[in-house]
């Protein structure tokens, strides 16, 4: 159901790869809402993802930007505010990517030139998009920009590696850009902390299939889907969320609050084998995973 939300209002959307990517359901339920947007990813991936089809079916324009490159990203706002006649009102921040998760490197032999890489196409891309925007002076007072992050910014998860320490970078950004920016502009910033969801990126997460049955399991409203983080989004762009900054916003079922649920420790109980913390009745030995 559409309810006029963003009506009038006018975004760049990053990260849009297929129809599984959050954003390409933010971009859709944004569309829904009236608003207008441009939309962008890197060359590589308006070559080889769908983006173009969401594109035509939001009367969108693509606008190709490597979000770890500043050029692009001046040119990017430039081209969206003369696209969209005017400032904007919001972006979205959906991008992640770790070479060192992508090579399978163990998080205590990482390479760090692919350290370097995760942190900035993850998390200062973030930095990147916000001081672009401010110089330009692109955002409207009141507007809201929202960053994708996980739980794994709080909390250890196995297999998350490096990413890890990128979304505790990138709510750090979110803190320290929204004072400056919501001081100066009444711009606001936030993070939305979501479960785990089956995309491209989240394919690449070790043991996906296990976290989201965990989610599932130990969640009091079970996993939040893509299509229920849009709606999230969208309340956070439209003017409903106008005091709300700084903030890393969990939506994700009620997974970060809990310690252990009932649906869980009876999984549990029926997984009990090995002695160490996997579960493995083949006993192997995981402690170094
Ligand atoms: N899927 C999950 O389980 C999950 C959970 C919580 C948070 N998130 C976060 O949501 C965001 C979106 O991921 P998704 O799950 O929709 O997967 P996705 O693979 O559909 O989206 C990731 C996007 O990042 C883009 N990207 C990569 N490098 C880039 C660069 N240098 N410049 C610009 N764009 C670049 C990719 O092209 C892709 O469109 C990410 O920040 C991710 O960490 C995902």
């Amino acid at each position: 159901m559409a309810y006029n939300l963003l009506k009038g209002k006018k975004g760049i959307i990053f990260g849009a790869l297929n129809a599984d990517s959050i954003a390409w359901k933010v971009a859709e339920r944004a569309f829904e809402e009236g608003a207008t947007f441009t939309l962008t990813n890197t060359s590589v991936a308006l070559r080889m993802g769908e983006t173009a089809k969401l594109a035509e079916k939001c009367g969108a324009e693509l606008i190709a930007a490597d979000a770890t490159n500043v050029e692009d990203l001046e040119n990017l706002v430039k081209k969206s505010m003369e696209v969209l006649g005017g400032k904007i009102d919001f972006i979205l921040h959906s991008i992640g990517m770790s070479p060192n998760v992508r090579k399978g490197r163990h998080y205590s032999d990482l390479d760090y030139n692919y350290l370097d890489k995760t942190l900035d196409i993850s998390a200062i891309s973030f930095h990147k998009v916000l001081q672009v925007a401010r110089k330009l002076d692109a955002i409207n007072e009141w507007g809201s920009v929202v960053a994708l992050s996980y739980v794994a910014a709080q909390r250890t998860f196995y297999g998350y590696n490096d990413m890890a320490d990128a979304k505790a970078l990138l709510e750090s950004i979110g803190r320290s850009f929204g004072y400056i920016y919501g001081r100066e502009r009444n711009v606001r910033i936030n993070t939305v902390s979501q479960s785990p969801t089956v995309t491209t990126a989240g394919s690449g997460v070790k043991g996906i299939d296990k976290l989201l049955d965990f989610g599932e399991r130990m969640s009091p409203l079970g996993n939040a889907t893509g299509d229920e983080c849009a709606d999230y989004c969208i309340t956070l762009f439209s003017d409903l969320t106008r005091k709300v900054t700084m903030q890393n916003l969990f939506h994700d079922g009620g997974f970060s609050s809990m310690g252990m649920s009932l649906r869980a420790l009876e999984q549990y109980e029926k997984g009990l084998g090995c002695d160490c913390e996997c579960g493995d009745a083949g006993d192997h030995d995981h402690r170094y995973d």
